[in-house]
């Protein structure tokens, strides 16, 4: 139990912030964070949060300290490849010099704005992002995390359009907040909540007709609808690609029926799936959009929606507030990081770096399943967005830990046990692929030993 020490406070704060500050750190100071880390973990944070991420490392004393382009090291320099991106953060990279030379040029003019200044930054940003997003999508409304967005998205199509549901699908995954948890597609990170909110119906992922079903039933019955939203891919649920021309079904039954089309792009957007967003694939403009993860350039934590004129509406003109006035929304720490993020993605053309290295990466995940089938059971992927799917999530985990126990970073998804992502930095090199492929195969090999598969 902690009790209110401000002496042991101020002790313990100066003591850290010595440490952060500091260059190098003794053997020491490293052995005394890893001990305090696993206690106010267990203490101050979750006690399961590392018996949770044990399952995957096998260790919780591997302490995170630092990170460079495509890998992180733990306190006592081991480095690990990164396949995990921060889901989909790291896409320009870890520490990206180009886009943190910017950010610290910011932080050292002003970092946060006066609430009350036009903050130039934040119009620059909104007038850029207009300009590499579909379409005729034009107002932008930044926030600090991904479910903040989908918030952000959600209140706009009941404001625009005046309607009340929502349809949103099986599998999805928009985020943690209620009105995103709303529209997730699990019921294990709904149930404990209920009731959300209660307009919402649930369709199955992929499957347009069945979108068109749900909003003639609903109308048909006297209710309104106000939007639909969907992930172009669906990430979470372990890479779930749609059959092509789903997306320009969904709008044309949105134009139909006068429903706002949401798409949300915060981990497909930004060039993960080959493309700078996914809708791009089959030339569909949202009406609102929404980015998150490596807007930020893996520096600073900006995401946001992007809307057709159609959905600004006087009254939203009339009140800009009536929508969200988030404290730290489209600050100018942020917006930097984000400006240079465009910047060098574009001058980099990291969609076809994603593009790319994805198909690479296919081309050996197909082999290693054609040689291991009763391991691997599919790959599914778009640009750097792979995932690939065992029989039974138990070997997921071993094979997650065994490349984690070779240096190598990836995760599952958060609604399907059974896969295993492969989401690393557009910057990994090829030689790092390779070595990724191999480290992988070995893991397979464990685990069908293990599993006698
Ligand atoms: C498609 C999608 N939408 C929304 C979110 C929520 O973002 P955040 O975790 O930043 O709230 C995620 C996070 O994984 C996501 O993948």
């Amino acid at each position: 139990m902690t009790l209110c020490n401000k002496k042991a406070a101020l002790e313990q704060a100066t003591r850290i912030v010595n440490y952060i500050e500091k260059d190098e750190l003794t053997k020491e100071e490293k052995d005394l964070i890893v001990k305090e880390s696993i206690l106010n973990f267990n203490e101050n944070v979750n006690p399961g949060w590392l018996e949770y991420r044990k399952s995957v490392s096998t260790d919780a004393t591997f302490v995170e300290w630092t990170d460079s382009v495509d890998h992180f090291e733990d306190l006592y320099g081991n480095e690990f490849i990164d396949c995990l991106g921060g889901f989909g953060i790291f896409t320009c990279g870890h520490r990206n010099p180009e886009i943190l030379k910017t950010v610290k040029a910011q932080l050292d003019r002003y970092a946060l704005h006066s609430q009350e200044l036009v903050d130039p930054l934040r119009g620059y940003l909104a007038n850029t992002l207009a300009q590499i997003t579909p379409g005729d999508l034009q107002y932008c409304f930044f926030t600090n995390g991904g479910a903040e967005a989908i918030e952000m998205a959600l209140k706009l199509a009941r404001l625009a359009t005046g309607g009340k549901y929502y349809i949103s699908t099986i599998g999805a995954f928009h985020g943690k907040s209620y009105g995103a948890i709303s529209m997730g597609g699990k019921g294990a990170y709904r149930q404990d909540y209920l009731p959300m909110i209660q307009q919402v119906q649930h369709v199955e992922y992929g499957n347009a007709e069945a979108m068109e079903t749900a909003i003639k039933n609903l109308i048909h019955v006297g209710e309104s609808v106000a939007g639909i939203i969907i992930e172009p891919i669906q990430g979470e649920a372990g890479v779930i690609i749609p059959p092509m021309g789903y997306l320009k079904a969904v709008r044309a039954i949105c134009d139909k029926y006068g429903v706002a089309m949401i798409v949300d792009e915060i981990q497909t957007g930004m060039g993960r799936t080959g493309t700078m967003w996914r809708c791009e694939v089959e030339d569909v403009t949202p009406d609102i959009m929404t980015y998150g993860k490596a807007f930020g350039g893996g520096i600073m934590p900006i995401t946001g929606i992007i809307a057709r004129p159609n959905m600004w509406g006087q009254k939203l003109i009339d009140n800009p507030w009536i929508l969200g006035s988030p404290t730290f929304g489209g600050n100018p720490l942020a917006c930097s990081a984000a400006l240079s993020t465009i910047k060098f993605m574009l001058e980099h053309d990291i969609p076809k770096m994603a593009k790319e290295k994805g198909e690479y990466f296919m081309v050996k995940l197909e082999a290693l399943k054609k040689k291991y089938p009763t391991v691997l059971k599919e790959v599914r992927g778009a640009g750097l967005l792979i995932c690939m799917e065992f029989p039974e999530a138990e070997v997921g985990y071993e094979i997650t830990k065994g490349l984690f126990a070779r240096k190598v970073m990836t995760a599952g998804t958060l609604v399907n046990a059974k896969t295993v992502r492969i989401e690393p930095p557009a910057v990994l090199s090829y030689e790092k692929i390779d070595l990724v492929m191999e480290r992988l195969e070995e893991s397979i090999i464990d685990a069908k030993k293990e599993f006698k598969l």
